[in-house]
């Protein structure tokens, strides 16, 4: 194992993104097969909680993307030490943790989301928390209510100043009662990584269940916790004295899986993704299958590609778990382009998630957003007042363009445009996909696709 410094991970930051634009000569369909390794939206989260142990943790099929870099480094900031064998290994060894400097943390911490997640481990083993202005995709205005109102509840004093959040615990943490207004992801991950060390019993209503947080569960009862999972999104959490290290191999990532199936029916291709799984996939396939394309699910991963002739317009909304992830729609509305007829999608979950359209339809696609949402007779979800509703008419044929990536999963749907599209495409600000997908252009090279990195 090699242990991770602060310089070696600014040159891995980088990823080995020699350059932050791509040129795609698109049309051609994608063919062969991808390895998808760990969730990014689970690993981080791992890490985050082996700070809470006072033993090492090791973590199987850590993905390279710039988000595990983060934090790495923030966790080296606070004295874990993280050691990696090169290939999705990491060892991370709470023994020494120590407080950080503000400035440093507030570097570290970039454009994630994930710095939130180190409250309560913080309070638990230093008293005080230092958390800066975050960062993370522009799909909404992401706020972080939620958490600052379950830390609260657990007995810790926020604190707001210029540079960004203080958070003390003066009498200590105790188990609460908490009932979120939504089911968060992250709030939920920001209850349970508090409440497996606060003394006494936490109930959270209305918890998010998404599989990687179950696969979060899963660590912390390695770790020694006691979580029960209730129906009707109720979780327990009986607070331990002290937690253990843990060893797990990370659950695979949803969300890569379901974006290279997505490139696999919009490039009329056919794409082999090693690592998926279907229990987790279940409501993507069902809609993958009604607008018409195959899979074909293995012991190794799910095979998925375009069977000929046209593909159906669909109608989804976005949900929490179980329900069609927010992450998913962005891909797959570029394979709806290529569809006959009228689809609608109803994004729930974020408020401002339609803004790639925007690109596709400089490339010929014919997308309407409608703030506010449309009501439709077919549609499950209730209505949410910050919905918005894309309508896209289809199959139109796509050209390529000029395009800057907005954010991570609207930037991998430019990609799979571009691949899609007749001619030269130039995607620029790569550096955002390269947060959530693993080594993608040597991916792009094994499918086939046809491109160039340049300056
Ligand atoms: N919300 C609040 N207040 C809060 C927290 C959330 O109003 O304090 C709202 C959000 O604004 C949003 C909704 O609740 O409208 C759901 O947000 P949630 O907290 O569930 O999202 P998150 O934890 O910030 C994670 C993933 C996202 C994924 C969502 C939904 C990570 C690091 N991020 O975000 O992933 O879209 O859950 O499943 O786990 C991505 O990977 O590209 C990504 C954005």
């Amino acid at each position: 194992m090699n242990a991770l410094t602060q310089d070696s991970l600014k040159a891995a930051l980088r990823l080995g993104l020699a350059s932050d634009t791509i040129l795609i000569e698109g049309g051609k369909p994608l063919h062969g097969t991808v390895d998808v390794r760990g969730a990014k939206n689970l690993v981080t989260k791992a890490m985050v909680a082996a700070l809470l142990a006072d033993t090492p943790s090791v973590l199987h099929d850590v993905p390279a993307i710039a988000d595990v870099n983060v934090v790495t480094g923030m966790l080296g900031a606070y004295g874990v030490a993280v050691a990696t064998d090169g290939k999705g290994t990491y060892r991370l060894d709470p023994k020494n943790v120590e407080r950080a400097h503000f400035a440093e943390i507030d570097a570290l911490a970039g454009e994630s989301r994930i710095p939130i997640l180190f409250c309560g481990p913080l309070l638990h083993r230093l008293g005080e928390a230092l958390i800066p202005d975050l960062g993370g995709c522009r799909i909404g205005n992401r706020p972080i209510n939620f958490h600052m109102d379950a830390l609260r509840a657990f007995g810790a004093v926020v604190d707001k100043s210029y540079e960004g959040i203080r958070l003390t615990a003066p009498n200590g943490l105790r188990g609460a009662n908490i009932e979120l207004p939504y089911p968060s992801v992250g709030a939920t991950e920001q209850v349970l990584l508090t409440g497996v060390l606060a003394a006494g019993t936490t109930e959270l209503r209305n918890a998010a269940i998404e599989p990687e947080i179950l696969d979060l569960i899963a660590i912390l009862q390695k770790m020694g916790a006691i979580i029960t999972v209730e129906p009707n999104r109720v979780i327990f959490i009986e607070g331990v004295d002290r937690l253990d290290g843990y060893e797990h191999r990370a659950m695979f990532d949803r969300n890569e899986a379901a974006s290279w199936a997505s490139a696999a029916l919009a490039t009329r291709g056919d794409i082999f993704v090693s690592g998926a799984g279907q229990k987790d996939l279940t409501t993507f396939l069902n809609v993958y299958r009604k607008v018409g394309g195959a899979f074909d699910v293995r012991e190794d991963g799910i095979r998925f590609w375009h069977p000929g002739g046209e593909l159906q317009a669909v109608e989804f909304e976005t949900d929490v778990h179980p329900g069609f992830m927010t992450d998913w729609q962005q891909p797959l509305i570029v394979a709806l382009t290529q569809a006959q007829g009228r689809s609608v999608v109803h994004e729930t979950v974020y408020e401002n998630r339609f803004g790639f359209t925007e690109a596709l339809n400089a490339m010929g696609a014919d997308i309407r957003v409608v703030p506010g949402g449309i009501d439709t007779p077919t549609r499950r979800v209730p209505r949410r007042p910050l919905e918005q509703s894309a309508i896209i008419q289809g199959p139109t044929p796509l050209t390529g363009a000029d395009i800057v990536v907005p954010d991570l999963r609207g930037g991998f749907s430019h990609l799979i445009a571009a691949l899609t599209a007749s001619g030269r495409s130039r995607v620029s600000n790569l550096g955002l996909i390269g947060r959530g997908y693993e080594r993608f252009t040597d991916k792009l090279t094994d499918l086939g696709a046809d491109f160039e990195l340049v300056d």
